[in-house]
Parts: C-alpha cells; sequence; structure tokens
C-alpha cells in the first residue's frame, strides 16, 4: 500500500492509461479522484471497479482547458475526498496532419490540452499543495516530445512543452513538492489506433527494441512509483517506459 492514506487526482481516467493509473493508485491505497471530459459512464465504470476490489473513488467531470472548471473540481475534490496529495496530469489529444494543412484552430485544439491543459492544471492544484507544505505532481509528456514525429508539430511541441513546464515547475516548488513527469512510448489505447493513426506510423511506432507496444499498466506502475516515497529524492525528473524508443 504505497499510497496508503493520499488522495490522488488523474485527469482523463476514463480510458487508457490515466484509467490504468487511477486503478493502480487505488490498488496502492490512494483514495482516487477520476477526472473525465464528458465520458460520464467510462468514469463510472473505473469507480465501480475500484470499488468491487476495495478501493475509494470518484468521478469528477472537467474539462482541463476550462480554468473554472479545474478550480470546482479541485474544491470540490478536497470536500468529499480530502485535499489533494497526488495529481497526475494525463489528459490528451493527439492528431496527425501534414505541417502545411495544420492550422491555428489545429494547433489551438492540440496545444490547449496537451500543454495549456496541464498548466492549468498545475495552477489549479498547487496552490493547496503549497499551503499544506508537501504533494506530488506527474505530468504526462511523451517520447515524441524528444523525439518529434512528422505529421504530429502541435503533439510533439506540446509534449516538449510539458518537459519544459515539468523541470521549471520541480526547480520552483521544491524541496515540498515534487514535480515529475513519465514519457511514455507507444501504449496500446485509443490514441494509438488506426483513428488517430496512419498505418505507416503505427508501423514505426511499432519499430522499437521492445518490439511491441506497452500496456496502460506499464506506465500506471511507473506513475505509482513517482507518487510513492520510493521516489523521494525524484525532482524534474522524465521517466521514460518506452520500450527503448529514446534513451537518454
Ligand atoms: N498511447 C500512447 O502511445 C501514448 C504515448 C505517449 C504519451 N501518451 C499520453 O498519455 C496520455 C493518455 O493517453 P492515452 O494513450 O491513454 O489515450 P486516451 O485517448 O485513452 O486518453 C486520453 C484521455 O484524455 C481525455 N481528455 C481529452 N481531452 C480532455 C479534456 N479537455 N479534459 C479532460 N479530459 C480530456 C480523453 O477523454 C481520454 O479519456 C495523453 O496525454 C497522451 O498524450 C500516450
Amino acid at each position: 500500500m504505497m499510497l496508503a492514506d493520499r488522495t490522488a487526482l488523474v485527469t482523463g481516467a476514463a480510458t487508457g492509461i490515466g484509467r490504468a493509473t487511477a486503478i493502480a493508485f487505488a490498488a496502492a491505497g490512494a483514495r482516487v479522484a477520476v477526472n473525465h471530459h464528458g465520458q460520464h459512464a467510462d468514469a463510472a465504470a473505473v469507480v465501480d471497479l475500484i470499488r468491487a476490489h476495495g478501493g475509494a473513488a470518484m468521478a469528477f467531470e472537467a474539462d482541463v482547458t476550462s480554468a473554472d472548471a479545474l478550480a470546482a473540481m479541485v474544491d470540490a475534490i478536497g470536500k468529499q475526498l480530502g485535499p489533494l496529495d497526488i495529481a497526475v496530469h494525463n489528459a490528451g489529444v493527439i492528431q496527425e496532419k501534414p505541417f502545411l494543412e495544420t492550422t491555428e484552430a489545429d494547433w489551438d485544439f492540440v496545444v490547449g490540452v496537451d500543454l495549456k491543459g496541464v498548466f492549468l492544471c498545475c495552477r489549479a492544484v498547487l496552490p493547496g499543495m503549497v499551503a499544506r507544505g508537501r504533494g506530488c505532481v506527474i505530468n504526462i509528456a511523451s517520447e515524441l516530445g524528444h523525439l518529434g514525429r512528422a505529421r504530429y508539430a502541435p503533439y510533439c511541441a506540446a509534449k516538449a512543452g510539458v518537459i519544459g513546464l515539468t523541470r521549471s515547475l520541480a526547480r520552483e516548488f521544491a524541496p515540498a513538492i515534487r514535480v515529475n513527469a513519465i514519457a511514455p512510448g507507444p501504449v496500446e489505447t485509443r490514441m494509438l489506433s488506426a483513428e488517430f493513426m496512419s498505418p505507416e506510423v503505427l508501423e514505426m511506432e511499432r519499430a522499437i527494441p521492445a518490439g511491441r507496444f506497452g500496456r496502460p499498466e506499464e506506465i500506471a506502475a511507473t506513475a505509482v512509483f513517482l507518487a510513492s516515497d520510493a521516489a523521494s529524492f525524484f525532482h524534474g525528473q522524465v521517466l521514460g517506459p518506452n520500450g527503448g524508443a529514446h534513451m537518454g
């Protein structure tokens, strides 16, 4: 029970990596706020699953691009689950498009969720952590923030931005608050499907030393570690469960 008696928020937790992280946090003893944006049934299913295994969780709706919605959510979590000890900013979107066809609206959509959304989440959770003198923030970046990928410029720029934001906040809020990032490699979720990626890109994503896509649970295990006291000397780090896609 590495996270016993802690309250944790996971954004975008109705599906994929966020869902697996919420489940793993609850299994490690945390009370989990399962954030979602209009995915009531999926979020309720995550909460039901956690409760069926004896864990504590509640669903909270909020669009991570809305500062007001995030402030209301953090307030509601404090009242219903307790003040936040851990926040995982995982919600994200992706889009494949040649750069010369990428519009300002495309940029604003992807960067708005993937980078500004993380900024707004940090703005929402950090005041409470500062007031309590402790806390742990984990931002979900991507290996593509290191590598870049043709036809994914806004996504790669946003994820590289998440790494810079993480390191800046780690310096500003240490030692009381630990701020770290996880930059996963390709993971079997809806994001890594034909819905968002052409066959060539999917093939490229699979051509990594591990020879396979990761499972959401493999990223969740990294988040449990970073959120726990076992990671007490980790500040501003970018951990890379990525199957060897990026080394360094
Ligand atoms: N799957 C991969 O290969 C991979 C690799 C590296 C990084 N990531 C990152 O992992 C994170 C989770 O992605 P995933 O792979 O689990 O895909 P996913 O699509 O299952 O999860 C993304 C979640 O974010 C939610 N979301 C989107 N916009 C939102 C908003 N405005 N407010 C609140 N929630 C919102 C979605 O509803 C969804 O539940 C993302 O940040 C993604 O960029 C994924």
